[in-house]
This record gives structure tokens, sequence and C-alpha cells, in this order.
């Protein structure tokens, strides 16, 4: 706050001529009177007192003793009379006075303007040597006007010297324009009008002005009132009425004027200034005190409180942070990461600044302990909510197993995931997973318990089942695929092309005749397979690991046709004949009615597999791939050979 004193305040010319007269009196006489108080100011009187000056109530009663009239001047006749009684008179009426006493006596009617019961007023009106009246309302004046006027007589209008000067200009300029009779003469004191401006001017710009001065001083309450029709204002008569409440409430910007009455000692405003900026200052030291107080309070450390840390140093098994309080803060490993792999230099570097919790406090050691790993648990919590909310995938690094499953670090969060959820099977390891980084899907979060849940095979399914419904959308009759073989039936093979298994029949697996799938392929073996056909709906994909480059039916077309005589191996028997190889990959069908030119009921009892028979082509169809023999063919033309050569 601000403390102000008007340019103008205190003790005017009057006054101070006044009072050394008064001192000089009483330091002549040692003991003298003043006629009534000097002025209007009790520490003044008191002071004076102190010094051998008396208050006379009447003239009479400092008969035969100096006496002082003061400032505000007497009645001729108290003028006179005093002259007679006391011993020495010391006329200490301010020369402004003086000026008035000789316009009342210069005039045959005289009104003034002013406080009717005032000493200074009283003593115009015993100046005056004509009709006289006082009055300081506008409507008593028009009367007392009206009056002059009907009488044509002319009217000296003086004005009280502490008068209001705004007032009196009001007052002048209405009855300049109403009545002839009156001649107005501006007798205000300069030094009045000067601390009414002063004070007018700072009032306005001030909160709160103090007004100083005495009690019964009439400048003094002129003052106040007129520093009242701007702020807030305190009359006070000096220093020791000024307490802290004065200012209370008053924001911390505050303008605090000071003013005073033409009455009040230089000291006495000295004073009021003084304790006003001990008060102040007071208030502001206590108010910066209490912010650095709230300041410290705020930065007092408490377990849980979250607060912003450096690092100043990485020991092995923890960091050292500062956190501008006095205390030294420290950060265990186990409290800077949930990954029991990391390393104090891993997570943090010197230099960081980083968020921590506060988790005991020591403030007799000066030590703190903190953990970061909380705040970015909690972080994590937020993130990983949302990320459950919005159905996403997560990553992290498996960075334990423990009974029943497996950590994993994600965001610094520990996130257990259930062996059923691992991916890992039944029979399988799940330290495996340690130190792997995998994707997962959140399935369950308990934030009081600060537990997550998650699951890898939910996240690879989803992987799986986005990579099949591609699958199902590009793939076409013919593709080619390199896949592993999964599972071997006894009707074919499973073989993994991506996302999905595809069967290849056992007569798929070559060209050749095979007997079981597991005579040729083994499980985990790579097939080079192409989609024979696909059903989208019933998600199932036809494979051939045949080459179609090595077709041997087009080896045969090449080489064979219809009406040769060839050597075959009989690879199998059925009920309806037998099938030789003629080439590996083909087969021919000798029927049972062209195994021999007699009728064969038991094929068995005539052919053996492993058996070379000769046979003719009978048939190719090259629609169906296939070829007919007939041993009998064969049989029947040797016979007809045989026939000829006994002709
Ligand atoms: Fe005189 Fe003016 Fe003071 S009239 S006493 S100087 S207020």
């Amino acid at each position: 706050m601000l403390i102000e004193i008007a340019k103008h305040s205190g003790f005017c010319f009057g006054v101070e001529r006044a009072l050394k007269l008064t001192e000089q009196a009483a330091d002549k006489y040692g003991e003298i009177f003043t006629l009534g108080p000097l002025i209007h100011n009790k520490i003044v009187t008191d002071e004076l007192e102190r010094r051998g000056v008396k208050i006379a109530q009447s003239i009479q009663q400092a008969a035969g003793q100096p006496l002082v009239l003061r400032s505000h001047g007497v009645t001729l006749e108290e003028e006179r009379l005093a002259g007679e009684l006391c011993s020495e008179v010391f006329d200490a009426a301010c020369p402004f006075v003086k000026r008035i006493h000789e316009i009342a006596a210069a005039n045959d009617s005289l009104v003034v303007i002013g406080d009717k019961n005032h000493p200074e007023v009283i003593g115009i009106l015993g100046h005056a040597k004509g009709f006289a009246a006082a009055c300081e309302q506008l409507d008593e004046l028009f009367a007392v006007l009206d009056r002059c006027e009907a009488s044509y007589r002319k009217t000296a209008l003086v004005v009280q010297t502490t008068f209001d000067r705004s007032r009196f200009t009001e007052y002048s300029r209405i009855i300049g324009e109403k009545y002839r009779c009156a001649e107005i003469y501006d007798t205000i004191c300069n030094a009045t009008s000067q601390r009414q401006e002063s004070a007018r001017e700072l009032a306005k710009r001030a909160g709160l002005m103090l007004v100083v001065g005495g009690r019964h001083s009439s400048n003094t309450g002129k003052l106040a009132d007129i520093c009242s029709g701007f702020c807030r204002t305190v009359f006070i008569e000096s220093a020791a009425e000024l307490s802290p409440q004065i200012v209370k409430n008053l924001p911390s910007d505050t303008l605090i004027g000071i003013t005073a009455g033409a009455s009040t000692p230089a000291h006495t405003i000295k004073e009021v200034h003084l304790k006003m900026s001990e008060i102040t200052t007071n208030i502001e030291n206590e108010e910066s005190f209490a912010a650095l107080f709230e300041q410290s309070e705020s930065k007092k450390l408490y377990t849980g409180a979250r607060v912003k840390a450096t690092v100043v140093d990485i020991k092995p098994n923890e960091a050292v942070v500062e956190l501008g309080t006095k205390h030294t803060g420290y950060i265990p490993l186990e409290e800077l990461t949930g990954d029991p792999n990391a390393a104090v230099g891993d997570v943090v570097a010197v230099g960081d600044v980083i968020e921590a919790i506060v988790t005991k406090v020591d403030d007799s050691q000066g030590m703190v302990w903190l953990s970061k790993k909380k705040v970015d648990a909690a972080q994590s919590m937020e993130k990983i909510s949302a990320s459950k909310e919005a159905n996403e995938t997560l990553e992290g690094v498996v960075v334990q197993a423990v009974k029943g499953g497996v950590i994993v670090v994600c965001n610094g969060m520990r996130v257990f995931i259930p062996a059923s959820q691992s991916g890992v099977p039944k029979e399988g390891k799940l330290e495996d997973l340690v130190k792997k980084t995998v994707k997962f899907k959140v399935i369950e979060i308990n934030e009081l318990r600060n537990r997550v849940v998650g699951s890898i095979r939910q996240a690879v399914r989803e992987v799986r089942d986005e990579a099949r419904a591609k699958f199902w959308e590009t793939i076409e009759v013919g593709q080619k695929f390199v896949g592993e073989v999964r599972s071997i039936q006894d009707y074919g093979v499973f073989v993994e092309i991506g996302p999905i298994d595809g069967l290849v029949r056992t007569s798929e697996l070559t060209w050749n005749r095979v007997g079981h799938p597991k005579d040729i392929v083994k499980e985990g073996d790579k097939l080079t397979v192409i989609v024979k056909s696909f059903d989208p709906e019933k998600k199932r994909v036809s494979l051939s690991a045949k080459d179609p480059d090595e077709n041997p039916w087009n080896k045969f077309i090449e080489e064979y046709q219809k009406g040769d005589v060839i050597k075959a191996t009989i690879v199998s028997i059925t009920e309806f004949g037998a099938f030789a190889q003629i080439i590996p990959g083909v087969d021919g069908l000798i029927h049972i009615s062209q195994i021999s030119t007699e009728r064969v009921n038991n094929i068995a009892s005539v052919l053996s597999v492993g058996q070379e028979v000769e046979a003719k082509i009978i048939d190719i169809d090259t629609e169906k791939n296939r070829v007919s023999l007939s041993i009998r063919a064969v049989l029947e033309a040797e016979q007809s050979d045989e026939d000829s050569a006994e002709e």
C-alpha cells in the first residue's frame, strides 16, 4: 500500500504565526493565557499547557495577565476589553481574518457566509459598524439579502476563511445574478482552499483518507466532508488512534491519503504517516510471510504428494533427486520401474526432471523417498483404460514368468497375462516368453487394486482373424504357397498356408501312388502347395502338392499311344481288376475281363502286386487321364500269331 500526504496540509500561515507568538509570550512570561484554545487541536494545546499557556474562558479570567488573542480573531469590544484588563495583549489574529474585520468595519451592511457560532464569524460580526448577519444555507442567505435588497442597502458579503470553496463559488454565482445590493468579497483563505483542493484531488485517487486534526476544528471537519465524498474517510486526532483494523480488507494496492487541517501540527502528520507506514509494512510483511509460508507449505512434503524431481545422481540401486526443498530425495530402483531387468541408468539420466510420488518423509534427517513407478502406473492406468475402451492392442515386454502366467511391462505398468492367455501351449514353457516383446489385449482392469490382466491370445487371435479375412478376400485357385505340415491324417495332411490350414489329400501329395501320407511327409516339413479349390463359407481349402510341370500324364501322352504293348508292374489289385504302373505316376487299369483269355474269378490267383505284365493300351481317356490296359489282348494276339504260324 502507498501512503501519500496531501500537497497542502497541516498548519497554515495564520496558525503558525499564532503559535509562534504564543510560544514567545510564554517564554517571556512563563505563564500566559489564551482566550479560548489557541487552536482546535488538543495535542497542540496540551503541549502549550506544558509550556505555561493556560486557557481563559473570558477576558476577565485573564485580567492582569498576558493574554493572547487567537488566530480566529475576536470582536472589537473584546479587543478593547483585553487591552484594558490584561497586562499585555498579543493579537495573534490571522492577517486574513483581520482583513475581513476591516471590510466589516467599512460597510454599513454585512452578511457573513459561514457558521454564525464559530469564533471567527462571531469576531467578524463584532467588527461590523451597522447591520450584520451570518448564515451558511442558501435559503437563509436569500432571506437576509431579500431584506437588504428591499431596503436598497448596499451589503458587503464576506465568507468565513475556512468555508468550502466550491460551495462559495456556487453561492456567489447565484447571489451575483439575483441581488444587485450584494458586494461579494472572496475572503476564503487560500490556505484553506489549497488544503481542500489537495484533499479532494488525493481523495479521488485514494482508497482510504486519513483526515488528521482536532475534533472541533472546523477546517479539518470540512476536509473530512470533502474526502468522504470520494472514498472511505477516517477522522483522527493523532497516530494513537490508528490500528491495523483501519486497513482491514483493503486491497494491497490501495493508496492511503493523509490530509490535515490548518490547525494540525506537522509532527502529528508525521507521526500518523509513520504509524501508518508501520501498519502497512507489517501487514505486507505478514502477507508476504503468509505467502512464503503458504509457498513453503505447498512445498511441504508428505506421503502421497506428487512432486517434480530433478535427477542429480545415478547410483547402482537408486536415483538421487532434488525437490526444491531442504530434503534429499531417493528413488529406489524398484520404485523407478516395474521392469526387474532394468538398471537405474536405463530409466533416468542426470538432469531429467521427472514426476514422482512421495512414499516416505524423514524431516529430521532431511530425507525423502519417492516412487516414479507409481506415477507411471497412474498414467499408464489411464492409457490402459482408454486402450481397453477403444479395444486397442498394446505392446509390452515380458519381464517375468510368475505362478500362473507372465508379467508384461507396458508404459511402466505391470500387466498380468494368465498362462491360458499367453498363447504358450500347455506343454510349453512360460519362461520362453521372458524378454520378448508381445502384443496383448487388456481383458480386465481393477483400478482399486491397480491390477491389469491381459491376453496375448486375444491379440494373436485378432491378428489372425484379420489375416484370415484378408486371406479369403485374396485367395485364388492355382495360388502357390509354401506351408508347414501341421498334422498328418489317414486321408491326407493339413498344411499351414498363412492364417489357415489347407488339406492336401493323400492322392494330391505326389504324382506317385502313396499308401499312407506318413510314408512321404512328417509334421513340420515344408511343402509347396497349390490351391485346387476353396470354400469361404466352410473355411476349407483343398491343396495339391503335385507340381504341374512334372505331371507324368504329359510324359505318358508324349511317349505312348493306343495300341502300344507295354510292360507294366501290378501295383494294386481290386475286385474289378488290377492297376499296373506304366511309368511313375501313370497307372493303367486292367479290368478283370482283360486279365486273361479265360474267365477270371479270383484276380489274386492270377496276378500279384509287383508282378510285371505285358499289356496292350486299349484306351486313353485324355479327359479323365485314364488308361485302360489289356493282358488278354496281348494273349489273344500271341494266340493269333501262333495260329497263323501253324497254318
Ligand atoms: Fe489564517 Fe487562513 Fe490560517 S485565515 S489562520 S491562514 S486558515
